[in-house]
């Protein structure tokens, strides 16, 4: 695994839209694994920025996001697709068919993950995978549990989770219960992953996941086993690590 320290939100945010933009450059027709949450936000507005100076074109991209709240529909402001085209896509050239996410709106949660599987599956892997973690160490919305679930799942997010997204809602009764997430096979199997972290409530989820052992109670522990894992974290989030 590979630490990149910055010195705080803002440059977290430059210096892994610095990766991300290298990728689009390198690779024009990438497809780019992509996360929601407060982390991104920067890393959002600064690939927007350059967009805007004209230095990336969206064009030939494909996003593929790694999670929905079942039971949302796109135009729910608090839905991933939502916040995914507030914050990006529609800021960007990208193309409105290129974008995936999983269907909040289908009931059938064997088909919506189903039908998630096979979209994944028809971009033939994801070039970069961007990442955030959850305080109890969930990527994506791969919860704390016994095992790593490998595909496209539906999940019961955790209670601390529920806890933490409530700050995006008016009520806690209104952050659904469940979400379709993809599994740790799928993000596993991306060439490329970046992870940002930032804060010193993070502080410890970063011990634990990344110098602690590999379990499925702290889910990002698995990215130990990935050869290309980048962590862009600011201080705060590294501080009860020595690098
Ligand atoms: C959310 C998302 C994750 C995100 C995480 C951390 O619930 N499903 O993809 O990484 O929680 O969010 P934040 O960056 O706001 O701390």
């Amino acid at each position: 695994m590979k630490f990149i320290k910055a010195t705080d939100y803002m440059d977290m945010s430059r210096k892994a839209a610095n990766i991300i933009s290298a990728q689009i450059i390198m690779k024009p027709n990438c497809v780019l694994g992509l996360a929601t949450g407060s982390s991104p936000i920067g890393i959002y507005n600064q690939l927007v920025e350059w967009y805007q100076k004209g230095d990336l074109d969206f064009s030939q991209v494909t996003t593929i996001n790694l999670d929905e709240y079942k039971g949302l529909s796109k135009d729910n402001e608090q839905s991933y697709y939502h916040f995914m085209d507030e914050k990006l896509f529609s800021r960007v050239n990208i193309k409105k068919e290129r974008i995936f996410l999983p269907n909040g709106m289908e009931k059938d949660s064997t088909k919506a993950c189903d039908d998630y599987n096979n979209i994944i599956e028809s971009c033939k892997g994801v070039d970069l995978q961007l990442l955030g973690i959850g305080h109890n160490g969930h990527i994506g919305f791969n919860e704390p549990g016994e095992e790593f679930k490998a595909k496209t799942h539906c999940v019961d997010l955790a209670e601390s989770t529920i806890i933490a997204n409530q700050r995006f809602f008016s009520t806690i009764e209104e952050v659904p219960k469940q979400a379709y997430t993809v599994g740790i096979k799928t993000i596993m199997q991306a060439e490329k992953i970046v992870v940002v972290v930032s804060g010193e409530e993070k502080a410890e989820i970063v011990k634990e996941a990344f110098f602690g052992p590999i379990t499925p109670k702290v889910q990002a522990s698995i990215l130990q086993l990935h050869n290309d894992v980048t962590i862009v974290a600011d201080e705060a989030a590294l501080s009860m690590i020595e690098l």
